[in-house]
C-alpha cells in the first residue's frame, strides 16, 4: 500500500487533474481535501475532453472509488450537474464510486453572491476570484455559522441553520452592497431537493479512507490549486480560502501524518497564473503571449487568459520546502519546444538585495526582480516521445537543470494532455 499526496507547485493549473488521471489506475481511492469548485481538471481520454471541478479524477477509471473530504466546499448544485454529467455518458453507473463528507461544508447562494459582490465593491483591490462563493463559505465554517451535507438530510437542523444564517447574509447582501435578498423559504425547500439527491453518495469519509488502507490499497490524494494560493504559505491575500499544501490532506481528508509515504509536487515547465497578484517572472511581451497561445493557457473555471512567463526555481525550492515534496512531475513541457533560449529564475534581487528565498511580504513579492539563467531550447515535436532518452538533449538537459537546482528528482514528465503523453522515470506507487 501506498499514499501518493499530489499538489500544484506553483498558483493553480500546473496540471495536476492530467497527472491525477493518469495515476488513478494504481490507486484504488482518489481522494478531494479541500477548496471546492474553483478548482477545474481537464482531462483528456481517447481525444474527449472531461473538465470537473469537484469530482476527483479518479473517476473515469471504473476501478476507482473518488472521495470528497470534510476539508472541501461543495456547491450541491454544481456537484449534482457534474454527476449528472458524468452518468449521461456512461462513466458513472455505481453511486458507491463517489463518497461525499456529511462533514463537507456546503456553498449556498449567499456565499456565491457575497463573493460577486465583494470583488465588485473592492475595484482595483479585487483578489480576482473564480466568484464561486469560496471564501464566504469557509469563512460561515471558521465563524462556526456554515450548513454541512448531513444538516441538508436533516430538515429540522436545515430549517433552523438557514433562518439563522439567512439574518445575517440578507442583510450584508442587502444592506452593504445593496443587492437582492436570497428568499429563505424557497432556499429550504431547493436543499431539501440536493439532500435527497446527495444522500445516496453521503458518507464518514475518515472510515473509508482508514478502511481501504487497511485492506491494502494505494491512496491518491489530489491537491486543487497551488501551493501560492495556499491560505497561510501563498501571496496574501491574492490567494483562496484554504491550504493548498499537502500538510492539508490530514485535516482535510482525516489521515494522520504518519501515514503520508510520498509528496509529489506538480509544476509546468513554465509558470502561469490566473487573477490578480504578484507573479516575479511574469512575460507580458512575446514569449508571455507565445507560451500563451502555445499552452492554449485560458482558465477551465472562467476561462480567463492565464498570465503566463518563465519556470521560476526559487517558487519550486519554497514549495519544495512547505510541501516536503519527495519528487517533481513537470507538465506541459512540450509547449517549450520551438520557443527558442529559455530561462529560469533562480534567484530574486528584492530592494538591492539578492536573495535565494521567496519573499515574505506581498511588498517585496511584488518587488522581487528575477535573476535568470538561461538554458538552451529545442525546436523537435517531443509529444511523440514515451521514455525520457526519446527526448532531444536540450529537453533533458532542461529537466535535469530544475532538479539540480530545485533538489528534488523529476519522475514524471508530461509532453501533452493525453493519459498515453507522460513519461514517468520511475513508479511513483512503488512500495515505499
Ligand atoms: P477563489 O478560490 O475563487 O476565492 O479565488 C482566489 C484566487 O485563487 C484567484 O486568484 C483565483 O484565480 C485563484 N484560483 C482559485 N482556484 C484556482 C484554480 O483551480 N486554478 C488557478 N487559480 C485558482
Amino acid at each position: 500500500m501506498t499514499t501518493l499526496v499530489a499538489v500544484g507547485a506553483q498558483w493553480g493549473d500546473e496540471g495536476k487533474g492530467k497527472l491525477v488521471d493518469w495515476l488513478a489506475p494504481q490507486a484504488q481511492l482518489v481522494v478531494r481535501f479541500h477548496g471546492g469548485n474553483n478548482a477545474g481538471h481537464t482531462l483528456v481520454v481517447d481525444g474527449e475532453q472531461t473538465v470537473l471541478h469537484v469530482v476527483p479524477a479518479g473517476v473515469l477509471n471504473p476501478g476507482t472509488v473518488n472521495l470528497i473530504g470534510p476539508g472541501v466546499v461543495v456547491d450541491p448544485a454544481g456537484l449534482l450537474a457534474e454527476l449528472d454529467a458524468l452518468k449521461e455518458r456512461g462513466v458513472l453507473r455505481d453511486p458507491s464510486r463517489i463518497r461525499l463528507s456529511g462533514r463537507a461544508h456546503v456553498i449556498l447562494p449567499w456565499h456565491t453572491a457575497l463573493d460577486k459582490a465583494r470583488e465588485k465593491a473592492a475595484r482595483e483591490f479585487a483578489i480576482g476570484t473564480t466568484g464561486r462563493g469560496i471564501g464566504p463559505a469557509y469563512e460561515d465554517k471558521v465563524t462556526r455559522r456554515g450548513i454541512r451535507v448531513a444538516d441538508l438530510l436533516d430538515p429540522k437542523e436545515l430549517r433552523t441553520a438557514l433562518d439563522r444564517l439567512a439574518k445575517q447574509k440578507n442583510f450584508e447582501l442587502v444592506e452593504h452592497y445593496g443587492g437582492d435578498p436570497i428568499d429563505v423559504d424557497a432556499l429550504y425547500e431547493q436543499a431539501l431537493e440536493w439532500g435527497r439527491r446527495l444522500q445516496v453518495y453521503v458518507d464518514h469519509t475518515a472510515h473509508t479512507l482508514e478502511n481501504a488502507m487497511r485492506d491494502d490499497r494505494n491512496v491518491l490524494f489530489e491537491g486543487a490549486q497551488g501551493t501560492f494560493l495556499d491560505i497561510d504559505h501563498g501571496t496574501y491575500p491574492y490567494v483562496t480560502s484554504s491550504n493548498c499544501v499537502a500538510g492539508a490532506v490530514c485535516a482535510g481528508a482525516g489521515i494522520g501524518p504518519t501515514r503520508i509515504d510520498r509528496v509529489l509536487g506538480i509544476t509546468k515547465a513554465y509558470t502561469t497564473r490566473v487573477g490578480g497578484g504578484p507573479f516575479p517572472t511574469e512575460d507580458e511581451g512575446e514569449f508571455g503571449e507565445k507560451l500563451r497561445e502555445a499552452g492554449a493557457e485560458f482558465g477551465a473555471t472562467t476561462g480567463r487568459p492565464r498570465r503566463c512567463g518563465s519556470l521560476d526555481i526559487v517558487m519550486l525550492r519554497e514549495a519544495a520546502t512547505v510541501n516536503g515534496f519527495t519528487a517533481l512531475a513537470i507538465n506541459k513541457l512540450d509547449v517549450l519546444s520551438g520557443l527558442g533560449d529559455l530561462r529560469v529564475a533562480t534567484a530574486y534581487r528584492v530592494d538591492g538585495k539578492l536573495t535565494q528565498d521567496f519573499p515574505m511580504t506581498l511588498g517585496e513579492t511584488e518587488r522581487a526582480e528575477p535573476i535568470y539563467e538561461t538554458l538552451a531550447g529545442w525546436t523537435e515535436d517531443i509529444s511523440g516521445c514515451r521514455r525520457y532518452e526519446d527526448l532531444p538533449g536540450a529537453a533533458q538537459d532542461y529537466v535535469e537543470r530544475v532538479e539540480a537546482l530545485v533538489g528534488v528528482p523529476v519522475e514524471i514528465i508530461s509532453i501533452g494532455p493525453g493519459r498515453d503523453e507522460t513519461i514517468a522515470r520511475i513508479d511513483p506507487f512503488r512500495p515505499a
